[in-house]
């Protein structure tokens, strides 16, 4: 197997720093102001976000979903329960997300409890999706193993052909989640890895800052 170390793969961050007095004392004030940032310098994968879930015998596992929209409740991604995420979240309602925003030198790692929004939400999210999104989260049941993408055409194209008449009904496994997040922390990349680095998290007396050595 040919292989190759990447051990001068490096770069400096030269972005300007983040100071503790920059900081807003709502972690959802400074994630608006960062993601505001972050939707002008790269458009298309702002809301990207790795998610990061744990199995009920300790596997950890992540992938990238898109968040939809946050909150003060949290921040909310759709997907279909059925997928490794799904059963992760069925039995350990907790995750962890990360945002990182490459231009910028940036991450926002984002962590807490994990809720099942109410189907009337997630109705309304699915009815406003495209009707190609719709057909295909509704005749296929995600992370599951096929046969080939003939069988997954297949089953979009019947779909298709028995609701020309009507709008696609969101599939009861397709769910939205919300993480309602204990821990914040707001990386911002700095010359000769003095990254800056500052943490909240929620205790009795609210939302607590610490800065963290990087
Ligand atoms: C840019 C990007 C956006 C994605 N957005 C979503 C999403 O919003 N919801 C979703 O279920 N999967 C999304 N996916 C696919 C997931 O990464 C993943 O393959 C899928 O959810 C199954 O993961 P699981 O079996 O680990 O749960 C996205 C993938 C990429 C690369």
């Amino acid at each position: 197997m040919p292989s190759q170390d990447y051990n001068d793969y490096r770069r400096e961050y030269e972005a300007e720093g983040l100071r503790r007095q920059d900081l807003a004392l709502d972690p959802w004030q400074q994630f608006g102001t960062w993601l505001a940032q972050a939707t002008n310098a790269c458009p298309l994968d702002a809301t990207s976000m790795s998610l990061a879930t744990v199995s009920a015998c300790g596997m950890p596992s992540a992938r990238i979903v898109l968040m939809k929209s946050y909150d003060a409740q949290g921040l909310v991604w759709y997907t279909d329960s059925r997928s490794h995420k799904g059963q992760d979240l069925a039995s350990n309602p907790q995750a962890s997300v990360l945002f990182y925003w490459q231009p910028l030198e940036r991450q926002v790692r984002i962590s807490g409890k994990v809720v099942m929004l109410p189907d009337a939400t997630a109705d309304a999210y699915f009815q406003s999706r495209p009707r190609a999104s719709q057909l295909s989260a509704a005749a296929t049941a995600q992370s599951q193993v096929v046969s080939g993408s003939a069988e997954l055409q297949t089953n979009v194209h019947s779909l298709d052909q028995q609701t020309l008449a009507t709008q696609v009904e969101r599939p009861k496994p397709w769910v939205g989640y919300c993480l309602q997040p204990t821990h914040f922390e707001f990386w911002q990349g700095r010359p000769s890895r003095l990254h800056d680095r500052f943490r909240y998290q929620y205790g009795a007396d609210g939302w607590a800052i610490d800065r963290l050595a990087p």
